[in-house]
């Protein structure tokens, strides 16, 4: 991997509250969502995002080493910071945004309770802030007639709903301007903010919405959560409904690269010095990229090109370990773990006999399962065949997990 530059953009997740209105006896955050806490699920989101992002979860006090745990089981390998929230939503905002590092320029604030937020919600927020230079915020029409009513509940009025937004997170903003906004609303005596946006503009910066997601919609009450419960049931059974199924699944993957003689070999996870080397954006690793394909077809997650794209400029030149190591961690937050990997290496070299024992200990150890690698020629027929390339096709075999994770379980 090459060395990638601090990253100019920081969401800050704020998971401090108790979710009274829910009313279950863990805060919010930390209430299971088909199997995953609300903040496991958030924070995939924010994981998902095109660029890497500082990361930062604003957690109850009671709960931060739970966060912490939830945090780096959602994040893998990138850091997050994690802070202890305070009495209001806004000051558990204050909190995070103590936390951001120097080098960021644009501030995404989220709630945790907006579970199922997309990724690219994030993304089109971050788009808008750095393309307009001012706030931004998701929001969708207003879709019934809105009253304006009295104490007594008697109606006044109706209010034009063409003129309204109902608002949703991540709110996105250039740094300097939620800051100072923020250290302003702290001066004064203002009423408690809802949003964001709220304090951003009472400050006097402009805020613009753009279109949000009914998928962002904001867990509050027990209706909601079911609401999102059957979402996940619906949309996506294979990974994120709960894991009443406990039978095994199967995928399958293939993967060619032409021999490329500027390039050094890597095949298995292992460098095989003096061999030709295979082209590719990545290391070229045909039996790794195979390995990936089933087992991301084995978990329904899509494949790798989709989850890896085939451009990431943090993907040049990227060994296996940085492959598997993702696709395990997409396996693990859509409830799976891995049973047994085959692949199969077809082409004329190397000779993997001399090395196979070594690599299938670096892959099994990279994927916490055994792994099987063999190989083949094809009788001199075809392009392995001609010696113009290799191909790999492999098996996996996953298990879904029961769905209490002990170890993330909350102790008092
Ligand atoms: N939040 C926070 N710190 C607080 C209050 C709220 O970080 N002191 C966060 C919540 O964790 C949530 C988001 O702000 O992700 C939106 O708030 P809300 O939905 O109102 O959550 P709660 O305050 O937890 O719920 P309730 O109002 O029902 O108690
Ligand atoms: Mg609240």
């Amino acid at each position: 991997m090459t060395e990638t530059p601090a990253p100019q953009v920081a969401v800050i997740v704020v998971a401090a509250g108790s979710g009274s209105r829910l009313g279950h006896a863990e805060p919010k955050a930390f209430v299971s969502l088909a199997g995953r806490t609300l903040l496991e699920r958030a924070l995939a989101s924010v994981f998902g995002m095109r660029d890497p992002v500082q990361v930062i979860v604003v957690a109850p006090d009671t709960h931060l080493a739970h966060a912490r745990r939830v945090a780096s089981r959602a994040g893998g390998a990138a850091s997050v910071d994690v802070v202890a929230g305070g009495a209001t939503r806004q000051e558990s905002v204050n909190r995070g945004l103590a936390a951001l590092h120097p080098g960021v320029r644009t501030v995404l604030v989220h709630d945790a309770a907006r579970a199922l937020t997309p990724a690219a919600l994030c993304d089109a927020v971050v788009d808008a802030v750095q393309s307009t230079g001012h706030g931004i915020v998701p929001g969708l029409a207003v879709v019934d007639t809105i009253k304006k009513i009295s104490a007594a509940g008697e109606i006044l009025g109706t209010v034009d709903r063409a003129a309204l937004s109902a608002v949703q997170t991540p709110q996105g903003f250039p740094r300097e301007m939620l800051a100072a906004a923020a250290a302003a609303a702290s001066a004064g005596s203002s009423l408690e903010a809802t949003d964001d946006a709220g304090v951003v503009a009472a400050a006097g910066y402009p805020v613009s919405v753009i279109a949000g997601d009914p998928l962002a919609f904001k867990i509050t009450t027990l209706w909601d959560l079911g609401r999102a419960e059957a979402l996940l049931g619906a949309r996506v059974p294979a990974h994120s409904a709960p894991r009443t199924d406990t039978a095994p699944r199967v995928g399958t993957g293939l993967d060619v690269h032409a021999f490329d003689d500027d390039s050094e070999l890597w095949l298995a996870g292992l460098h095989w010095p003096g061999e030709r080397g295979l082209s590719g954006h990545s290391d070229g690793d045909a039996a790794v990229h195979a390995i990936c394909d089933a087992l991301l077809s084995a978990a329904g997650l899509g494949d790798i090109g989709g989850v890896f794209g085939t451009s990431d400029p943090r993907l040049v030149g990227a060994h296996g370990d940085v492959f598997l190591g993702e696709t395990l961690r997409m396996l693990a937050a859509a409830g799976f773990r891995v049973g047994n990997v085959t692949v199969q290496i077809i082409g004329n070299r190397p000779k993997l006999n001399t090395r196979r024992a070594e690599a299938e200990a670096l892959l099994g150890s990279l994927l916490k399962a055994p792994v099987a690698v063999s190989a083949t020629t094809t009788d001199a027929l075809g392009f392995t065949g001609r010696g113009e390339g290799l191909a790999a096709i492999a098996t996996a075999l996953i298990l879904p997990e029961p769905p209490a994770d002990p170890d993330l379980s909350w102790e008092a």
